[in-house]
Order: structure tokens, then sequence, then C-alpha cells
């Protein structure tokens, strides 16, 4: 077998077989293959697709990469959910404190920003002194503990996964739903929980553009739930808008706050709502209203925010520092009108290029870049008005962001 043999085949849509993904990706892994062969076939694989038996097949060599999660010890229901990736989606910060407050317990492995879009590991980050990096046994105390832990794929977790989905990232080959489904339904099966709701993101901003990929790629995760005995549940969200007014990493932590704290965005509160009822009904096999009265008891009274308060500081989070430490600009309306839309894809990029995600694998990310909405869709301006405000430790220049392109005033 040989590598290039590999790519010229699925260059020409042919079906590969379970030892050719596994000659060229644990290939990979083991560094015999390198990044710039396994990016052509991961190209090639966005370009032409993989079919349902080649998804399972690279789903297992994922999964059996490294270890699997072991959460046998923790004696209850265990939720899970993850979000296909949008802009300025900081949900897990939310719904993980409001699930536990419930008491279910929810063991949450976490990535990366990909592409434009974020990853709750880098926002978690953000927070000074803040740990991403549990071992497993600290993972599994702090479940049983509190009822709520969030850790970076630990080093033998899909380590497969770890090192292609850094690779996706900065090779244009994001958009792909065999590779989207593979990465996240490994990871989530290695992640032990047995109720998982996943978040699939479709729009602009979103990896997944249209309804019916949203659909195939919701019902390719389910059936892969179903192989391996968890339950899974998909929800299919919009992502043409950012989620919330902040995007970048910091700055999502603060709206994550003032959320769990009665304050924010109605859409972003309604979605955690959402998804939260979900893992809660799923967990305790009970309807879903009944676990979303459950859920908004919990996010009321307070005891959400204070699980996210003993969560922070179990993993050695400072909130106290807080602060954002960066340069900013303000974006004025040109024009009076009424907000038609909110580009989330351009608003991810201009993010992304303000320090707040990766251009190259190698690249730091600035916690406090990005960038706050003044302004939601059906909003009336006038000319003048802040639209948003852009925060960067870079030289911006400002008069390049092309207003237009990220806002539609009619
Ligand atoms: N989230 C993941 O974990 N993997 C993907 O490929 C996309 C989103």
């Amino acid at each position: 077998m040989n590598i290039i043999e590999i790519i010229e085949k699925k260059k020409n849509g042919e079906v590969l077989t379970k030892d050719e993904l596994k000659f060229a990706f644990y290939g990979y892994l083991e560094d015999k293959i390198p990044d710039y062969q396994m990016s052509s076939l991961l190209m090639a694989i966005c370009l032409k697709g993989m079919n349902t038996e080649e998804t399972f097949a690279l789903t297992d060599l994922f999964l059996h990469s490294g270890d699997v999660l072991d959460l046998s010890s923790l004696k209850g229901p265990k939720a899970d959910k993850h979000s296909t990736g949008g802009v300025g989606d900081k949900t897990t910060m939310i719904i993980g404190p409001m699930v536990a407050s419930c008491g279910v317990m929810v063991p949450k492995m976490s990535g990366r920003g990909l592409g434009h879009t974020g990853g709750t590991i880098d926002k978690l980050e953000s927070i000074p002194s803040f740990r991403t990096n549990l071992t497993e046994e600290e993972f599994i105390a702090q479940v049983e503990d509190i009822g709520f832990a969030v850790t970076a794929q630990t080093k033998n977790l899909t380590p497969l996964d770890k090192k292609i989905y850094a690779l996706r990232d900065v090779t244009g080959t994001t958009e792909s739903i065999p590779l989207i489904a593979s990465s996240i339904m490994s990871k989530k099966i290695a992640g032990g929980a047995d109720c998982i709701v996943i978040d699939v993101k479709v729009g602009k901003g979103a990896l997944i553009k249209t309804m019916p990929d949203a659909v195939k790629l919701s019902q390719l995760m389910e059936a892969i739930g179903v192989f391996y005995q968890r339950k899974v549940r998909t929800v299919i969200t919009p992502m043409d808008t950012p989620l919330g007014r902040c995007v970048g990493n910091r700055l999502e932590v603060l709206e994550a706050i003032d959320l769990l704290n009665g304050k924010g965005d109605e859409n972003l509160r309604n979605l955690c709502i959402q998804l939260a009822s979900h893992m809660v009904s799923m967990a305790k096999e009970i309807d879903y209203d009944e676990a979303k009265k459950e859920v908004l008891e919990s996010l009321e009274d307070g005891r959400a925010y204070q699980k996210f308060l003993e969560f922070v500081k179990k993993q050695g989070g400072k909130l106290e520092s807080l602060s954002i430490d960066a340069k900013k600009w303000e974006i004025h309306s040109s024009q009076d009108g009424v907000i038609e839309a909110i580009d989330a894809l351009q608003i991810g990029e201009l993010a992304v290029s303000l320090g707040a995600g990766r251009l190259n694998k190698e690249d730091v990310i600035d916690p406090c870049a990005g960038i706050v909405l003044n302004c939601k869709v059906g909003d009336s301006v006038s000319k003048g008005d802040i639209l948003a405000t852009l925060y960067s430790n870079k030289d911006v220049a400002i008069e390049m962001v092309v207003i237009e392109d990220l806002f539609q005033i009619k």
C-alpha cells in the first residue's frame, strides 16, 4: 500500500477500505506520513466525500487511536453536548453548570477553535490560570465532586482526531460531513457519556451551510451513536448571525457570566435552555417540558451561576482578573436603516484576524481579542451609531474593515 495511491484513489472518487484509511491515518499519527500528504488526502475527502462505511471506519480508527474513558465509577446519568461549530457559541460554559445543577453529571471534553469558529477550550483558557489539561483521574474526581468538568482532549483520548483537527483548521478542510461526523462522534464515544446532545449548526457562519447537509450530518451522527449504544439527540439550529453579542474568547466568558446572571441575549438564552433541557430529559428519562422546568429553575434561582463559579474555581481559574487588555476601535453605521443581517462568517473571520483564532497551527491566541456587537438583527440604527467594537493587540487597519460585508442595513 502507498499513500500516493490512496490519495489518488480518493481524488478519483473511489471508496477507500478500512485498511487503506488505517494506513493513511495511523501513518500520519505515527509521523510516517507528512502534513502535506495528509492535507492532500483531507482535501480529496472534502471534495469527493466518503460513504457511510468509510465514515464508520474512520470514526472507529479515531476512537481506537487512544483510550476510551471508563466513567463506570460515576454512578448516575451522564450527559454530554457538542456543537458542530459556530461564531460566538459559548453555550458549553452556560449549559454545563445548568445541567449539573439539575443533578445530571456533565463530563465534557472540548476542542479548540476550528477555522472561523471558536472552541470552548480557547475560551476557558482566556480565564487566567484556568486549567484545561486535567488528568483522567482529576476529570472523573471533579465530575463526581461537583457534577461538571471540562478538559481538552487528553493526549490519550482520540489523539488522531486531535492531530487531524489541528491540520484541518489551517488547510481549508473543515467543511466535510464525514470528517465532522467522525471527529465529533469518536470524541463523544471516547468521552464516555451515555446521553449525547449535538447542536448541528447550519448557515453562513457554520461549517454546514445548507439544511439538507445538516440533516445528513444529523442522521449520520445518530446512526454512529446507535452503533456504539449511546443515546444521541441532534438539534439543528441556525448560524447565519453570531450567537449572542460577543465573539472572542474572554469577551465570550464575560457574556456567559452575564447570561447566568439573568442578563443578556435572548437567542443565546433560549438555545442554552433548549440544549440543556434535552440533556436533562435524556439523562433522567423525563419528557422535555418537565426537564425544561428544572433547567429554568436552576437558571432563575442562581444555582447554575453558583455551579459555574464552583467549576471555574475547581479548575484554577481566576475570574477577578477578567479584564479586556486590548486596544479598541468602533465601527459606525454609515446610514440610517434597519439591520437586516449580521454575517456570522465575516464576523468570525474578522475575529480570527484580530487574534481571537488561528491562521497557522503555531499561532498563539490573544485572549482579549474579539468583537462586541452593539446591535442585533431587526434593530433600527442611525448614521453614526456604533454597530460594534473591535478589540485587538494587533495594529488594526480599521479603514480596511468593510462594514457592508459585516452588516446589511436597509
Ligand atoms: N467539531 C468537532 O469536534 N469536529 C469537527 O470536525 C467539527 C466540529
